[in-house]
Order: C-alpha cells, then structure tokens, then sequence
C-alpha cells in the first residue's frame, strides 16, 4: 500500500534558508515521518537560495495565482536532497529580496501579500494532488488553513504550528483586501486583531489540529504573561492544542562525526582540542578558564539585555565568553562596545553554521537566560556536545533541561544550571553556581558526560504528531 500524502509547509528550512530553529525543525521533523508518511516540504525559493548547488529545477510551466484580483506569475521548483522531496514556490514578489523577512530590526512592509501569496500557491498544490495532511508552521503558512477551508474540493486536513507566538503576522486592515478575503474574515472570532488583520489567528481559527513546540509553552501561552494578547483565543481553541517537544537532527549535530570540527570527538579529551582551538582563532587564550557561549538570535527573547546587563560582573571572575549572533543592530552595538572594553569577551556578528559548531564543540556552558522560550533547539545541541546550558526555568527550556544539583545517570534527560527568575541577581546566582561546579571537574565531567549520551533526536516527538495526523485520517475517512 502505498503512504499517505504529507505536504510540510514552512517559510524557512535548512540548509536552503535559516534564520533560526524553525529551519531545523522543518529540515529534522520530516526526516523522521518519511517512513510512515510520502513527505513533501514546500518552502519559498528565496534569492539567497544557490539552485545550482542544490539541483533545484523548474516542475512545469509559469503559472498565475489570483489573489484580491491581481494575477500575479508563481513557478513551482523542486529538488530531492539526501532523500526528501522539495518543492520550492517561485515569485517576485515573494521571493527577489535580500532577506527572508525583512532587515534588521524590521520585516518587509508587503510581508502580509508575499506570505498571502505563498500561502495562495501552497493551495494550488493541495488542488492538483490529494495530499492526506497538510502541516502548516508559523503564521507565514497560517492563511493556508484558512484558504483551504473556501476549496471544498480539498479534503487535505490540516495541522498547524506555533514555533514562537511573539511573531503573529500582523498588519492593517486594508490588506484583507489585497489578500483577497472576504470581509466576514475581519470578525473577532476570525483574523480580526484590535482593527488590524493577524494571520496567526487564522491558523488558530481554521486548523484542524494545532501543536506548539513544548508542553509547558503550551500551557504558558494559555496566560495573559505568555500569550501576547491571545490567550483568550487560544484558550477557545484549547481542545485542538498539544504541546511537542521539538528534537534535533542527531547526525547533524554529532561531535563524532561532524565534519565542521578540527577534531571530531567521542569524549571529553577530543572535546578539549576543539575548546583549545576555538581559543587560538579568536583572542580568548585561557584554556584552563572555563567557556561560556551564546549562539543565537540578538533579540529581547533571548534573555539579551540580563546578558548586557551582568556581563560587567561576570568578567570579574575566572572565565571567557564568546558570542555569536545576528539581530537587533541595539545589541550589536552593546556587545561588539563590551568586547572592546573586556579582553576575555568576544563577539561574532552575523551567521555561521560552521562557527556556531565549532563553538558548541569548544565551549563548558551554554547562556540562554531567555525571558520565555517555546522549545529551544539551542540548549539540546549544547548538551548533545557536552556542555552543560545555563537556562532559565520557561516554556521548553523548563521540558528539556534539569538542574544539575538533581543528577542522577539513570534519567534520559539531559542537565544544566536552572535558575527560576530572569533578573540579574539570579542568574548571577546561576553563573557562581556554574563556576563552583566547574571546579569541581570530577562532577563536571560526569555530567557533561551524560548529556552527550541523551537521546535528542526526533523518535519520541514524531510518534505524537503520527498520532494526530492518524486522528484526522480517520476523522476525514469517517466524514
Ligand atoms: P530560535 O528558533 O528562537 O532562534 P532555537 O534555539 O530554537 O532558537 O534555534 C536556534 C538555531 O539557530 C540553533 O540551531 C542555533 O545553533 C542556530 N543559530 C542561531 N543563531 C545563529 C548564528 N548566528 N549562526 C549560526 N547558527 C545560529
Ligand atoms: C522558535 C522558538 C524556539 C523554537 C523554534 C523551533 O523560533 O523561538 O524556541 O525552538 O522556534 O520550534
């Protein structure tokens, strides 16, 4: 027999186009349904996107798709990479600009007609074929949900993802128009959001099932603190809502085989060339100091300002520090300003796959003070190359790390430093915490040693989105 039809939507997948775990997610996720589920990943075929390097070729003829009576010219691409299925939606207006989303500091102003119209174009697709699920991801696919229940020739049922309900994809009220919706759609149990149009309402509105990247965001977003205004909407959805942690793609980030690394390795010695060498590139010198990093996006999410904040105090003691990132040009500026005053803090602006490895490789603590956090791929890489995160107890940070003072070798989880308030003083609290442990190497090394043996991987989360896709299958073979 043959396997159902899934068609993966997201608006960035690696390696093709990543601004953060989104993209990881969308490339790790559908590797670990292929075996069950005929997967497709649909993405936009963004400038930055190398089509040679890839063997991304045309599938078809140009084609228009219609949207608030402008026609505007889509090609679909596709290209199979180490075994999956790509297809790759090309237009203009989507796709010919410098960034994803939009520069530093701020997203295109026609986000709303360029995701309106990925959106639009992934409808197309789910026409032409029977696609059994659809899995939406974030509000850039959100409308497809929406879109799809105008086409009742489309039985296709669909899931839909929260990856960070911060970004809702919000904008004026007009755009419903060039979006080509219906007016009713500006209703408060539809995409009307305080006189604006909020396309993550749609996908909360219209998905069959909805997910989020944890179980504890899944209850935080259900409060006023984490649910960035809707809480109450979400809570009138709560019985389509679960919570999944999200996995990592464990051949990918292996310190055994990872090719990015000057000496792939098996156990603590191999991982101390990597932190020696990490050390000579940039001018932290201070092999015996212990090594704290940060790779991630330079935004508020991330706990950026506490760093700035007691990064004058943490150089007071017996450590280095390096950052690497991109983001918000405030940050930069404070961070790139510290480096220059303090000779143990470096800074890398900008993105690098590589480096970011390198850095996991070479480093003892991970930072990610974050104020809230949906999963956080971040602090399971860290641990999966023996470092042990220095978190702050919320949303998947709270499901994926353990305090280290509750230790034991026989738990499948993995251990850090989890401090309770994001505030200076407790997160310092956590550093010393962090330090007096590192001095005790006996201890350190045991618990660095079992975070590089947790199973991070997929297997466990993607049983449960099985789950929920067999769900709607039947709902949709009973109906
Ligand atoms: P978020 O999705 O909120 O940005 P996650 O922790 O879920 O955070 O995922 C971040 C992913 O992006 C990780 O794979 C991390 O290593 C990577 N990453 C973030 N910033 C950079 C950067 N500047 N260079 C390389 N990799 C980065
Ligand atoms: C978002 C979240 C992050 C999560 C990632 C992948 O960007 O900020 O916590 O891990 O999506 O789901």
């Amino acid at each position: 027999m043959s396997k159902p039809r899934l068609l993966f939507c997201a608006s960035e997948v690696y390696p093709f186009a990543k601004s953060g775990g989104l993209a990881d997610v969308a490339h790790s996720l559908p590797r670990a349904l292929c075996s069950t589920y005929a997967v497709e990943v649909v993405l936009p075929l963004y400038q930055c996107i190398d089509r040679e390097a890839f063997g991304i070729k045309p599938l078809g003829e140009e084609y228009a798709v219609q949207m608030g009576g402008i026609s505007y010219p889509v090609m679909l691409y596709g290209c199979t990479y180490e075994g999956v299925a790509y297809r790759f939606i090309y237009s203009p207006l989507l796709c010919d600009r410098t960034f994803l989303y939009g520069p530093p500091d701020s997203g295109y102003e026609d986000n709303a007609l360029r995701y309106g119209l990925f959106s639009y174009a992934v409808v197309t697709l789910l026409k032409k074929e029977a696609y059994s699920i659809v899995h939406l991801n974030d509000w850039q696919s959100a409308l497809v949900a929406l879109l799809i229940k105008e086409e009742t020739i489309i039985k296709t049922k669909s899931v839909f993802t929260i990856h960070n309900l911060a970004y809702q994809g919000v904008f004026a009220h007009q755009a419903l128009l060039e979006l080509g919706l219906d007016g009713r759609y500006f209703s408060m149990e539809s995409m009307e959001f305080y006189g604006q149009i909020n396309f993550m309402k749609a996908g909360i509105a219209y998905a069959d099932r909805i997910t989020t990247v944890s179980p504890t965001y899944a209850k935080e977003i259900l409060t006023p603190e984490f649910g960035c205004g809707l809480e109450g909407f979400l809570h009138f959805h709560r019985h389509k809502l679960s919570g999944i942690v999200n996995g990592i793609d464990t051949k990918h980030f292996s310190p055994s085989q990872d090719k990015t690394l000057v000496f792939p390795y098996v156990d603590l010695r191999g991982k101390a060339v990597n932190k020696r060498a990490y050390l000579k590139q940039t001018a932290l010198k201070e092999a015996k100091k212990p090594l704290f990093i940060f790779v991630g996006r330079f935004a508020s999410q991330k706990g950026l300002d506490l760093l700035i904040e007691i990064l004058p105090d943490l150089v007071k003691r017996e450590c280095t520090i390096a950052f690497l990132g991109e983001g918000e040009s405030k940050y930069h500026q404070a961070l790139e300003a510290l480096a220059k005053t303090y000779d143990t803090v470096h800074v890398t602006c900008g993105y690098d796959e590589a480096l970011s490895h390198q850095m996991y490789a070479a480093a003892d603590f991970f930072l990610m003070p974050s104020l809230f956090e949906p999963c956080g791929l971040a602090q399971m890489i860290a641990m999966r190359y023996g470092v042990l995160p220095i978190v702050h107890h919320v949303g998947g940070l709270a499901d994926t790390v353990q305090d280290y003072t509750s230790f034991t070798a026989q738990s499948a989880k993995g251990y850090g430093v989890v401090f309770s308030q994001p505030k200076a003083e407790t997160f310092l609290a956590a550093l010393d915490d962090a330090l007096a442990l590192y001095t005790n190497k006996r201890r350190y090394n045991k618990v660095a040693k079992h975070n590089m043996r947790c199973d991070f991987s997929w297997q466990e989360s993607a049983k449960s989105y099985l789950e929920i896709y067999e769900t709607l299958r039947a709902q949709s073979s009973h109906a």
